[in-house]
């Protein structure tokens, strides 16, 4: 993870953040815009929620699909100890938080 820029955004699930790079034309998403249940793109403004799907592109017609077919990586977070905790692996092998007393706490600050 060493210098990678990975944005960062709240939804209304939890703290989520995705792959840094647009899977349209490789713009960086660490200058997306986080919006009501996603985060867009600044470049094009290809919009993917929290799961990593694409949900909006203004550039496409309202009825097309093409959408569907695109996806963005996307990675689990919690929130412990005031710290977001990034988990970059497969979502079924996710381990749970060591216990730790001050990871016990909930909330940023
Ligand atoms: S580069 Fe992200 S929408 Fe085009």
């Amino acid at each position: 993870m060493v210098n990678n820029k990975l944005p960062l955004y709240c939804s209304p699930r939890e703290w989520d953040y995705l792959r840094g790079i647009c899977p349209h034309r490789g713009a960086s998403l660490f200058f997306g815009r986080s919006e009501e249940g996603g985060l867009r793109c600044v470049y094009h403004g290809w919009k993917f929620d929290a799961t990593g799907a694409c949900v909006d592109m203004p550039n496409e017609p309202a009825e097309g699909s093409f959408k569907n077919k695109i996806r963005q990586t996307e990675y689990r977070t919690r929130d412990a100890g005031g710290v977001i905790w990034a988990y970059m692996g497969p979502p079924a092998t996710m381990p749970e938080l060591p216990q730790i007393e001050w990871t016990l706490r909930k909330g940023i600050l």
